[in-house]
């Protein structure tokens, strides 16, 4: 690792864990650490712990932990080098860029490059000849002179080397033009532009960095709209459509609507705090990006069927982030592209009086419920109000539950006591389900069997258990590290994971280096720091260390003394009845 274990330690002193973790999950103190709902799995009841003491997180739902600066790997979705530089600057500690950009950085600062020149290239393009059709197609769909200029929107030619040939005057490379997926590589080795005759809508990101692309078609040709696969800066589960406009407008509020163009108009229209996905559904990790800009999200996605059903996902996902959320549905089946175009001069207007009617998400949930129950039959009505209190049975919040009772009460002339009963019923299934949920997703994620990184372990399980026990002590308790180093050696190690584990942490060891998570987790990836920090989560500090650590080098030893499956294939028997011996007399 070029980053100096100097520079580590202090990141590691002027850093605390909770500290960090806390600005995006909500963790409550329990016991000796800290837990709160994971932000890499949807759960309902808390399995993320965190360890101040000893600087590490677990998820005993999903398996996922790890040190400060794996929790930014993988929330930030960063790589080592930046996620350092990331709490550096948090800690107000600077860094020389220089010295310590790796090649991935570099890598990315090319892409960043690359992509900032096509998107330079394509906007021009709309001026010249070739461009003019799309220039005339924009200006159709209602985009002023001003908006085109804002969003950067350009056209990329038909011809399939007019970027291609550009960016290599520029001095990029091939491979460049490739890892950026502005081009593809033919079958007979040459790249040739992705987009071809579509209008270009460049995607930004929160540093302004131009990361990807969507390019829309101007016929009937399928895909309508063609957008940048990922690459190493653009993960399309993670960014959201203007969002580098609309934060910025925000004011506690984000609309989320489906497509490029529904955002565009809105912008254009002034309501400027609209922003979409980027050709799929609303993912998790969107739904944390919106928390950190806003209290609530208005939901604005098509009328028809499909939309509802994405709206019905969108509900949950946006639920578990814990932001408020309100729905609103554009009337006559129109997206809000064609609801602001039709109205005209009115349109902008028209548009903010339906944001200000649009009800909330339990609103929407019981109206679509509603739908499927004919009232005015006594059975449906019970099934209704049934399925009603069992959708209210899955609110946090008791005064909003009791709200809707009310309403549901009143509406339907019904106790509402009977309601609350019925509702707590399902409070309670709903706890019972869960607790089973979350034991077999414990149960199939934890056991040997499932142990991805340490495939070795299910058939070694004595010799595994006693190796991460000792991992453990190292980590935990440094004072018995001494003892530990100094009694195995690293072929000991029957599983090749632990061994490396245990390379590493001997390694900084005779460097006069420290070694918890954070000072090794550089040398591993995400997965790997994971099921560190699992073996921590599950291995308790030792009062006496060096007292345990002596009992599972015992143990260790005596798993090497075994002669493993390949060894007693190929054993003479003279050798195997020594073993036999041997393995009877420890029995006495
Ligand atoms: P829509 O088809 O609703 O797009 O898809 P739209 O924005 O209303 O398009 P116009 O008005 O016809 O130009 C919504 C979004 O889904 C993604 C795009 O992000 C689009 O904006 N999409 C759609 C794709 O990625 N690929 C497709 O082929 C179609
Ligand atoms: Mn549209």
């Amino acid at each position: 690792m070029p980053i100096p274990q100097e520079f580590i330690q202090e990141l590691k002193s002027r850093t605390d864990i909770v500290d960090v973790i806390s600005s995006y999950v909500n963790l409550k103190k329990a016991g000796r650490n800290m837990v709160g709902l994971c932000p890499f799995h949807t759960e309902k009841t808390p399995s993320f712990n965190v360890s101040r003491e000893n600087e590490f997180f677990h998820c005993f739902g999903c398996g996922v932990g790890g040190d400060v600066i794996t929790f930014v790997r993988r929330i930030e979705n960063l790589d080592y080098i930046d996620a350092v530089k990331f709490l550096a600057q948090r800690a107000g500690m600077s860094m020389p860029e220089k010295d310590f950009d790796s090649g991935i950085t570099n890598l990315k600062n090319r892409i960043y490059e690359a992509n900032r020149e096509a998107a330079r290239f394509y906007h021009k393009q709309l001026y010249t000849p070739q461009g003019k059709e799309a220039l005339e197609y924009l200006r159709k769909r209602g985009l002023t002179e001003k908006t085109i200029i804002h969003f950067g929107l350009g056209y990329s030619p038909q011809s399939r080397f007019e970027l291609v040939n550009h960016l290599k005057s520029k001095g990029f490379s091939q491979q460049e033009m490739i890892q950026a997926n502005l081009a593809n590589l033919s079958q007979k080795n040459y790249p040739f532009d992705r987009f071809s005759d579509r209008v270009m809508f460049p995607i930004i990101d929160l540093r302004g960095n131009v990361i990807a692309f969507g390019g829309r078609i101007m016929s009937d040709i399928k895909p309508k709209y063609l957008n940048t696969s990922d690459t190493p800066v653009f993960n399309k589960s993670r960014n959201l459509f203007a969002l580098q406009f609309a934060k910025n407008k925000a004011n506690g509020q984000l609309i989320l609507v489906e497509g490029y163009m529904d955002v565009i108009a809105l912008h254009q229209a002034g309501i400027e705090n609209a922003v979409a996905t980027l050709g799929t559904s609303l993912t998790t990790e969107q739904a944390i990006v919106l928390k950190r800009y806003c209290d609530e999200v208005v939901v604005c996605y098509d009328a028809d069927q499909a939309g509802q059903k994405a709206t019905a996902r969108a509900i949950s996902i946006l639920r578990e982030a814990g932001l408020r959320i309100r729905i609103l549905t554009v009337p006559d089946g129109k997206d809000p592209d064609e609801y602001i175009k039709n109205h005209g001069e009115q349109g902008t207007a028209r548009f903010r009086m339906l944001l200000e009617k649009s009800g909330s998400d339990v609103r929407f949930q019981l109206d679509t419920l509603r739908k499927r129950y004919n009232i005015d039959l006594t059975e449906q009505r019970v099934e209704y109000l049934t399925q009603a209190s069992r959708l209210l049975a899955g609110l946090d919040n008791s005064i909003e539950q009791n709200v809707y009772l009310s309403e549901l009460a009143q509406e339907l002339n019904v106790d509402k006591a009977a309601l609350k009963n019925q509702m707590h019923r399902y409070e309670r299934q709903n706890r019972r389900d869960h607790q089973k949920r979350e034991q077999r997703y414990i149960q199939e994620h934890i056991s040997a069997r499932n142990d991805k990184i340490n495939n070795e372990k299910f058939y070694n399980l004595r010799a595994a258990n006693a190796e991460e026990a000792l991992l453990a002590l190292i980590m935990l308790n440094p004072d018995a590290a001494d003892t530990v180093f100094s009694g195995v050696s690293k072929e000991q190690f029957i599983t090749s994971f632990n061994r490396k584990v245990y390379e590493i942490l001997k390694k900084h060891a005779m460097q006069g280096g420290e070694f918890s998570l954070t000072d090794i987790s550089g040398e591993f990836s995400n997965d790997e720091v994971s099921s560190i920090a699992k073996i921590l989560a599950s291995h308790p500090r030792e009062n006496d260390a060096v007292q345990a650590a002596r009992e599972y080098m015992q143990v260790l030893a005596e798993e090497n003394e075994k002669m493993s499956p390949e060894q007693i294939a190929q054993a003479d028997t003279q050798t195997l009845m020594e073993q036999l011996q041997k393995l009877k007399e420890k029995k006495k």
